[in-house]
This record gives C-alpha cells, sequence and structure tokens, in this order.
C-alpha cells in the first residue's frame, strides 16, 4: 500500500491528479492536503467523497510542524506537489504571499520529507510539478524550451516557483532525497478558477462583460488539456528517472487574440447567438508588466522516453471546456461569490 500526499488537490489541476490516482489505483492511499485558499474548492471533488483510499486533510504546507506530523502519522512514502500560489497578476500585486507559499512551503515539504525518509528511499517519491514560466519568455522564431534551457523567470510567480524548483533538485543533489520534477505549458479545462483567461472569457462572454486583452493580444501560450496533464503526471511518478526533469506541452500554441476569437465563436454557437455577436466585447487593456511573449515547450524527452503525447485536439478540448463552463454556471457564481469556502469551512469545522 502506498500513503501518496498529493498537495493543492482542491485546486484546478491538483483535482483532476487527485480524481485520477483515487480512480485508477484503489490500492494507493490518496491524501489531499490543501489549505483552501480562494482557489482550493472541495466541491471540485464531489464524487470522491466516502471512498475508501480518499482523504482529505486541511493544513498549510507552510506550517512545518503540522507537516511534519502529516508525514509520520500517515505514513507518508511520496509527494505529488502541487500546492501553490498560482496567478501571475495576483503575483504582482502581492509578490510575499508567493515567496512563502511557492518557496517556503516547497521547503518545508522537502524537509518533511528528508526526516521523515531518513535516507531509507525504498519505494519513496517527491514529485515536484512546476511550469514553463521559470524558463522566461521566447522570441517569435526561438525554439521551444527543452529541459536543458537556462531559467529566466520574469514574473514574481515564475521567480518562486523557478526558486522552488531549485530547492527541489537541491535536496536530490545534497541529500540523495529521490525527486522528479516535470514543468508544464498552460493548462485548460473544468474547473479552473475563473480569473485565469479561458475560464474568466468564457464566463464574461455569457453574460456580456467586457473581455479585458492585456496589450495587442499578441502574446502566445502554449495550452493542454488539463487531464492530459494529469495523465503525464500519472506516467513520470510511476516511470519516471529519479533526479530527471520532464517539460510537458500541447503542441498547440496560440496568439491570446486568436484564442479568444476562438472563445467567443464557440460560445456564441453554443448560445445560438449570431456569429460574431461578442467579437464587440474585446477590450484591449493595459499590457501585464513584464508580460512574457512566448511560451512553447518541447516535450520530446516525455514522448521518447514514457511514450506521452496529448489525446485530444485544441477543438475537441475548446468545445468541451466552453460546454463545461456553461452547463456549470451554478459552480462559477460560487466560486466568484466565495460561497463555496463558507459551506467547507462549516463542513470542516474551520
Ligand atoms: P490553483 O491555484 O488552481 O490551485 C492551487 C491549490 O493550492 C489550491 O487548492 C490552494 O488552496 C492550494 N494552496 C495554496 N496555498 C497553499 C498552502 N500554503 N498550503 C496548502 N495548500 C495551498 O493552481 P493550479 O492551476 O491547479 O496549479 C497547480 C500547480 O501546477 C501549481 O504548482 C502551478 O505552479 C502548476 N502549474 C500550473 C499550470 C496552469 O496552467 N494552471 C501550468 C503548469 C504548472
Ligand atoms: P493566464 O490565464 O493568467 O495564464 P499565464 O499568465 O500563466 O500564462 O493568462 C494567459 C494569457 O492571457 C497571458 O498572456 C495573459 C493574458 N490575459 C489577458 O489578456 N487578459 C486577462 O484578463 C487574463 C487573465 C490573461
Amino acid at each position: 500500500m502506498r500513503h501518496i500526499l498529493i498537495t493543492g488537490g482542491a485546486g484546478f489541476i491538483g483535482s483532476h491528479v487527485v480524481r485520477l490516482f483515487v480512480n485508477t489505483y484503489p490500492e494507493y492511499e490518496i491524501i489531499n492536503l490543501d489549505k483552501l485558499t480562494y482557489a482550493g474548492n472541495l466541491s471540485n471533488l464531489k464524487d470522491l467523497e466516502g471512498k475508501p483510499n480518499y482523504r482529505f486533510v486541511k493544513a498549510d504546507i507552510c506550517d512545518f510542524d503540522a507537516i511534519r506530523e502529516i508525514f509520520d502519522s500517515l505514513k507518508i512514502d511520496s509527494v505529488i506537489h502541487l500546492a501553490a500560489e498560482s496567478h501571475v497578476d495576483r503575483s504582482i500585486t502581492d509578490p510575499f504571499s508567493f515567496a512563502r507559499t511557492n518557496v517556503m512551503g516547497t521547503l518545508n515539504l522537502l524537509q518533511s520529507a528528508k526526516e521523515a525518509w531518513k535516507g531509507n528511499d525504498d519505494g519513496k517519491l517527491f514529485y515536484h510539478v512546476s511550469t514553463d514560466e521559470v524558463y522566461g519568455a521566447l522570441g517569435f522564431n526561438d525554439q521551444p524550451f527543452s529541459e536543458e534551457r537556462r531559467y529566466d523567470p520574469h514574473s514574481p510567480y515564475s521567480a518562486s516557483k523557478a526558486s522552488s524548483d531549485h530547492f527541489v533538485r537541491a535536496y536530490h543533489d545534497t541529500y540523495g532525497l529521490p525527486v522528479v520534477l516535470s514543468n508544464c505549458s498552460n493548462n485548460y479545462g473544468p474547473y479552473q478558477f475563473p480569473e485565469k483567461l479561458i475560464p474568466l472569457f468564457i464566463n464574461n462572454i455569457r453574460h456580456n462583460k467586457p473581455l479585458p486583452v492585456y496589450g495587442k493580444g499578441e502574446n502566445i501560450r502554449d495550452w493542454l488539456y488539463v487531464e492530459d496533464h494529469a495523465r503525464a503526471i500519472d506516467l513520470i511518478f510511476h516511470q519516471g528517472r529519479v533526479g530527471e526533469t520532464y517539460n510537458i506541452g500541447g503542441l498547440n500554441e496560440w496568439k491570446n487574440i486568436d484564442l479568444i476569437r476562438v472563445l467567443i465563436k464557440t460560445v456564441d454557437r453554443l448560445l445560438e447567438r449570431k456569429e460574431g455577436t461578442s467579437e464587440k466585447l474585446i477590450t484591449y487593456v493595459t499590457d501585464r508588466a513584464g508580460h512574457d511573449l512566448r511560451y512553447a515547450i518541447d516535450a520530446s524527452k516525455l514522448s521518447n522516453e514514457l511514450g506521452w503525447k496529448p489525446s485530444l485536439q485544441f477543438e475537441e478540448g475548446i468545445d468541451h471546456t466552453v460546454r463545461w463552463y456553461l452547463d456549470h454556471q451554478a459552480w462559477l457564481d460560487s466560486v466568484t461569490s466565495g460561497e463555496y469556502q463558507s459551506y467547507y469551512r462549516k463542513m470542516y469545522g474551520v
């Protein structure tokens, strides 16, 4: 029996990873540890309540004593670490929260694993989930990021994630902690907090609200369907080489403004509005400070070594995602109002 601690499991990507592991591996105990910040929402995992191999623990990765105790009492032998502050715009206004959670929180988890495992690494693994943003920005004609790319973070978010990546590697090189890392491109799909581009814009199009496009909308992102990321994490967790880093990406680059036009077209079609109705909502606003021009991932190491490739075509993924948000207006309303927090706070007595 493995006892796997998944941090940040009540968030967007974490909830998909927790669901995949709980449903695929009944022989593992999956412990979802989350502080339930504004981004954490246990209703994302309603379908898992009562499953015998799933448990939720409310804790802050910055609380060393609590984390250390959890490692011992729950016999944690593996970690999949996703908990983080994750939104670039928030990191610009509140960089300290990002340093605290993403750097100090990761360091607490590493130190707890080191102390609990005491060099007995048999069957142990610390898997750190990171982002392509640590590599900085590409020009239009540059080659996509490979794992050898020099780190060059520009936002407080990416700087904090870069720092956490360095600590993970340092614990491997210095103390021999068995680690593996992955750096993934932008994810999209169900349960993403509607501060991020895709859910925010779908919701705004539906409600005829302005779509704030930063700068000229020419920045490029490489989009991956969230369940494909979760599958990659599963593969790397089970078959990745210890000490290695794997880049994960969608081979799917979109200029923001082109992607926004696809969202407009899809929402208008599904709501049976005349084609182009919502184009007028596009509103160019002041650019994000330090806005990285382009991200793109070279995922050939992952595909050559472990045989991974994205399963969904983007058109299919976007269609499914737009339908999901249109069908889950109550979920969007509850997260934008903050209502979900009081419900689960009451349920967990916090
Ligand atoms: P998210 O913001 O949706 O979820 C983060 C989760 O972490 C929330 O449930 C939150 O409650 C929890 N959390 C935050 N601070 C915590 C703390 N101090 N202690 C315990 N829990 C805490 O984020 P996401 O988009 O799901 O991203 C998950 C991870 O994947 C992050 O590490 C992020 O850097 C990485 N990542 C995200 C993307 C993306 O496109 N979203 C891409 C690549 C990598
Ligand atoms: P986002 O979803 O915040 O992800 P990230 O910054 O981590 O890539 O943003 C995706 C892209 O969309 C990014 O280039 C910024 C842009 N953007 C807007 O133009 N307007 C918005 O309101 C938001 C949230 C993002």
